[in-house]
C-alpha cells in the first residue's frame, strides 16, 4: 500500500465536478498539488475542473490562486511546481442537467479512451443522477473509468440506496469509490498496522483485557458558512454514520486474511452488522444529543448555533452526539464503545482511547490507586501519535508505582509534513485500489444502525441538550458514561 512513484501510475484524466466548490478548493486541488510536488503524478496526468460557473481556464486558475493556494502552507509552496501543476488543468463550464454541455468534455477526453478516467463528484448528491446519465449518454464511461462520491451518501438507508442505484445504472460496483476522508488519515491506516503488523496487541484486543473504548472527534469550529447544509444534516449524519463508525469498525474488526480490498471490507462489515441495534427507548437511554449555545474561547466570544443566520430559530438539529454502543460478538460482548463528536467543543481533537482492565491481583501500591490502568491513546489530531500508559517504579522510590507514557509522535519519527487525508485517497482512486473506500453494503449497514436512533429522537419530546461553546458538550454526556462508573478520557 505504498504511495507510488509517477512511473507506477498510469496516465490519467481526472474530471473534477464541483471544481469551484469549497471542498475542491480547500482539499482536493491542494492534495493533487502535493502529490504533483512529490513526483507522484505522471507527466501526462490531466485535470479537468468542471462546474456551472461561466469561466475560462485562466479565470479558474486565478480563482485557484485565491481560494486553493491559501490552503497550501507557505513553507511547502514552490512556485515552479505550482506553475507546472496549473498547466495540467483545463476548466470546462458544464451544467450537469444539460446534455449538450457534455460535448466539450467529450471532445477533450476523446482519443484518450485507454487512460484511467476518474470522475470525482464533489457536488450536491441531488445532481449525481444527472451527472451519471450525462456521462453515460455521452459515451464517456470507459472500462478504465471510476467515479468518486463524498459522504454523507443519502440522508438515511432508503435515500442512500436510491443514490447507490443511480450510480449502479452507470457504473459497476467495482468502479464506484465512496469516500470517507477519515480512512485517508495516516493514523487510521496506522491503526491497521498496529493491530495486524505486530503480535503485541492482538492477544489483549478483547473483552477479557479491555474495559472500554472511547472515540472522540471534537471540533472547536462551528458550522461556519455551512449553516444551511448542516441544519438539514446534523452531527449524527455528518460525523457518526461515517467517520466515527469507520474508526470503530477498524478498531473492532477481526484480522483479515490478507490486505486485499474485499478481505478487509468483508471484516469491516461484520462489525457493522454486529452492532447492537439502538431502537426506541434503548436509543434514548444510550445516546445524548446536544446543541451549542454562545460561549467564550481564549480569542473571544462566539455566538450560539441558533444565532447562525442560515439556521431557523427553532432548529432542533444536533451539533453534538454521544453514544454508548455495544458489539455483539465473542470478542467484544459487554465492552462499551463510547462515541462522541461535536462542533464548538473545547478544542480540535480526534482520539481513540482504549482502557485496559486492572491487573487481576495487585501486589503493589500505586500513586493513583490504579484509577486509570493501562491505556492506549491513539491521536489523529491535532498531532498524530500513539501513547501507551504503563505503571513503573520511580527511581529512588518505594514500590509505589507511578503511571508514565511510552510516547510515539509520528512527526518526530518521520519528520515529514502531515499529509492531507485526500492525498492518499486520490492516489488510490487513480491507481484503482478501493481498500480505503466504502463498499455499498457498508454504507447501507451503517445507515441501518443509525436510522432508528434518529427516529427515536424525532419521536421524543426532549429537545437536544444545550452546551456552552468551548466545553466538552452537555453534562448529560458525562452522565451517560458515568453510569458504567467510567469517565471520558479528558476528565481523568
Ligand atoms: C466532514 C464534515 O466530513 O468532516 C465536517 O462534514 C467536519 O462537518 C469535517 O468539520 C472534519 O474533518 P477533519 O478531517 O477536519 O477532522
Amino acid at each position: 500500500m505504498n504511495l507510488q512513484s509517477a512511473d507506477e501510475l498510469q496516465p490519467f484524466d481526472f474530471v473534477l465536478f464541483g471544481a469551484t466548490g469549497d471542498l475542491a478548493m480547500r482539499k482536493l486541488l491542494p492534495a493533487l498539488y502535493f502529490r504533483h510536488c512529490e513526483g507522484q503524478l505522471p507527466e501526462h496526468g490531466r485535470i479537468f475542473g468542471v462546474a456551472r460557473s461561466d469561466l475560462g481556464t485562466e479565470e479558474f486558475l486565478q480563482r485557484m490562486e485565491q481560494e486553493a493556494r491559501p490552503h497550501i502552507n507557505e513553507k511547502e509552496f514552490q512556485e515552479d511546481h505550482w506553475r507546472m501543476f496549473l498547466s495540467r488543468i483545463t476548466y470546462l463550464k458544464l451544467d450537469a442537467t444539460q446534455k449538450n454541455d457534455y460535448r466539450a468534455l467529450a471532445a477533450e477526453l476523446s482519443g484518450h479512451e485507454s487512460r484511467v478516467r476518474v470522475f470525482y463528484l464533489s457536488t450536491a448528491p441531488a445532481i449525481f443522477t444527472a451527472i451519471c446519465e450525462g456521462l453515460k449518454d455521452s459515451g464517456l464511461i470507459t472500462p478504465a473509468s471510476r467515479v468518486a462520491v463524498e459522504k454523507p451518501l443519502g440522508r438515511d438507508w432508503e435515500t442512500a440506496e436510491q443514490i447507490n442505484d443511480q450510480l449502479a445504472n452507470a457504473f459497476k460496483e467495482s468502479q464506484i469509490y465512496r469516500i470517507d476522508h477519515y480512512l485517508g488519515k495516516e493514523t487510521v491506516q496506522n491503526l491497521l498496522a498496529l493491530r495486524f503488523g505486530n503480535v503485541l496487541f492482538e492477544p489483549l484486543w478483547r473483552r477479557e483485557r479491555i474495559k472500554d473504548v472511547q472515540i472522540t472527534i471534537a471540533e472547536n469550529l462551528g458550522v461556519e458558512g455551512r449553516g444551511k447544509f448542516y441544519d438539514q444534516t446534523g452531527a449524527l449524519r455528518d460525523m457518526v454514520q461515517n467517520h466515527l463508525l469507520q474508526l470503530l469498525v477498524i478498531l473492532a474488526m477481526e484480522p483479515p486474511v490478507s490486505s486485499n480490498p474485499d478481505a478487509v471490507r468483508d471484516e469491516k462489515i461484520k462489525v457493522l452488522r454486529a452492532l447492537k441495534p439502538l431502537v426506541g427507548r434503548d436509543a434514548l437511554e444510550n445516546t445524548v444529543r446536544g446543541q451549542y449555545k454562545a460561549g467564550v474561547y481564549s480569542d473571544g466570544k462566539v455566538p450560539g448555533y441558533l444565532e447562525n443566520e442560515d439556521v431557523p430559530d427553532d432548529s432542533l438539529t444536533e451539533t453534538f452526539v454521544a453514544i454508548r454502543a455495544e458489539i455483539g460478538s465473542w470478542r467484544w460482548e459487554g465492552v462499551p464503545f463510547y462515541l462522541r463528536t461535536g462542533k464548538r467543543m473545547v478544542d480540535k481533537v480526534t482520539e481513540i482511547v482504549i482502557n485496559f482492565r486492572q491487573v487481576p491481583h495487585s501486589i503493589f501500591d500505586t500513586v493513583d490507586g490504579f484509577s486509570t490502568p493501562n491505556q492506549l491513546i491513539i491521536r489523529l489530531q491535532p498531532e498524530e501519535s500513539i501513547r501507551l500508559r504503563i505503571y513503573v517504579k520511580a527511581w529512588g522510590d518505594d514500590m509505589n508505582l507511578h503511571p508514565v507514557f511510552l510516547d510515539l509522535d509520528f512527526n518526530d519519527v518521520f519528520k515529514k509534513r502531515q499529509l492531507i487525508a485526500y492525498e492518499r485517497l486520490l492516489l488510490d482512486l487513480i491507481r484503482g485500489n478501493p481498500t480505503l473506500f466504502m463498499r455499498r453494503d457498508e454504507v447501507a449497514a451503517a445507515w441501518e444502525w443509525i436510522d432508528p436512533i434518529r427516529q427515536a429522537w424525532q419521536q421524543s419530546p426532549q429537545p437536544p441538550k444545550g452546551y456552552t461553546a468551548g466545553s466538552w458538550g452537555p453534562t448529560a454526556s458525562n452522565a451517560l458514561i458515568s453510569r458504567d462508573n467510567l469517565s471520558w478520557h479528558d476528565e481523568d
